[in-house]
C-alpha cells in the first residue's frame, strides 16, 4: 500500500483526503491519502519524517507553500515559476516539488472561457495564490490586469509576467474602466472567507464575464452573489480544488484522475 497526505494548518476542514481516497477507491489503487497538521516550525522534521516512514508524495497547503522549497532535492518549472510547492513526490529517492495551483486554476475555467488567447482576465489579489493564477493565466496568453490593495504588489506580479514576455498591467484597486470588457475576472483575495462584503460594487460589468472566487466556503460569496446579479457567469473555487488536486494525482500516477468520483468525494464532503 501506497500514503499520500496532505500537510498544513490548520488542516482539519481538508477535503483532499475525501477527494483522493475516493479516487483510488474508484480505480483500484492500492494506496491511502491522510491529512497532518504541522505547525510552521516543525516543517523542517514533518517532511523528514514522512520521507522516512516511506510515503510517497504529498501535498502542502497554507502555510507551507513557500516554506517547504528550500527542503526539497528539486522543483519543477511550475513550482519554480510560482515560488510555491503545492504537491511533492518521492522519486528514486529524491524529494520533487510541484505546484498544480495554477494550471488547475486554468483547467477549471477552460470549458467555460472557450480559449485563452488574447482575452482580457482581471485579477484581484496579487497574494500567493494570485500570483499562481496570474502566471499560468498569462502563459495561456491572456491579457492581464492585476489589482490588489497595497499596489507595489500587483506592480511586482505585472513585472514578474512582462519579463516572462507576458502580457500585465497593474491597476488600483477600484472600479474601472476594466469592468466593462472583462472576459475573467479571478478575486483571489481572502475577502469573502468570513462574509464581509467585498469593497467595491462590479457595477457595469461586461455580462460575458466569467466571474471566479477561488473560495468555496461559503460556497458563494458576497462577490459571486453580486456578480450573478448582474448577469455574469459564476464559479467557486471548488472547479480549482478539484482540478488540482487530479493534476497532483496525474503527477503521481500518470494516467487521467477518476475526475468525476473525485468531484462528487468533494460534494459529499461539504454536505
Ligand atoms: P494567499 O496566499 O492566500 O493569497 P496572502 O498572500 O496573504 O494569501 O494574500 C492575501 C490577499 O488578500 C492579498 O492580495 C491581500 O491584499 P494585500 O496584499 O494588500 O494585503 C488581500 N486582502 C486581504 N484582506 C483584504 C481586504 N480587506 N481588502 C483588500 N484586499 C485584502
Amino acid at each position: 500500500e501506497k500514503h499520500y497526505a496532505v500537510i498544513g494548518d490548520p488542516i482539519q476542514h481538508s477535503l483532499s483526503p475525501d477527494m483522493h481516497n475516493a479516487g483510488y477507491q474508484a480505480l483500484g489503487v492500492d494506496a491511502f491519502y491522510q491529512r497532518f497538521q504541522v505547525k510552521a516550525d516543525r516543517l523542517g522534521e514533518a517532511v523528514q519524517g514522512l520521507h522516512a516512514l516511506g510515503f510517497s508524495g504529498w501535498n502542502v497547503t497554507l502555510p507551507h507553500k513557500e516554506a517547504i522549497l528550500a527542503l526539497l532535492d528539486t522543483l519543477t518549472p511550475q513550482a519554480e515559476r510560482a515560488g510555491a510547492v503545492n504537491t511533492v513526490k518521492i522519486h528514486e529517492g529524491q524529494m520533487i516539488g510541484h505546484n498544480t495551483d495554477g494550471d488547475g486554476f486554468v483547467r477549471s475555467v477552460q470549458e467555460e472561457l472557450n480559449g485563452f488567447q488574447g482575452k482580457k482576465a482581471v485579477l484581484l489579489g496579487a497574494g500567493g495564490a494570485g500570483k499562481g493564477i496570474a502566471l499560468a493565466l498569462a502563459e495561456q496568453g491572456m491579457k492581464l490586469h492585476i489589482l490588489n490593495r497595497t499596489p507595489e504588489k500587483a506592480n511586482e506580479l505585472a513585472r514578474i509576467i512582462q519579463r516572462e514576455g507576458g502580457m500585465a498591467t497593474a491597476g488600483e484597486f477600484a472600479p474601472g474602466d476594466w469592468l466593462k470588457d472583462v472576459d475573467l475576472l479571478v478575486q483571489t483575495t481572502s475577502i469573502g472567507l468570513h462574509k464581509e462584503p467585498f469593497p467595491f460594487s462590479l457595477e457595469g460589468i461586461s455580462k460575458q464575464a466569467l466571474v471566479v472566487d477561488i473560495i468555496f466556503n461559503p460556497m458563494e460569496t458576497l462577490f459571486l452573489i453580486e456578480a450573478k446579479q448582474l448577469g455574469c457567469r459564476t464559479q467557486n473555487g471548488l472547479r480549482m480544488l478539484l482540478y488540482q488536486g487530479a493534476l497532483a494525482w496525474e503527477f503521481w500516477f500518470g494516467g487521467q484522475a477518476p475526475i468525476e468520483e473525485m468531484r462528487q468525494a468533494l460534494k459529499h464532503g461539504l454536505a
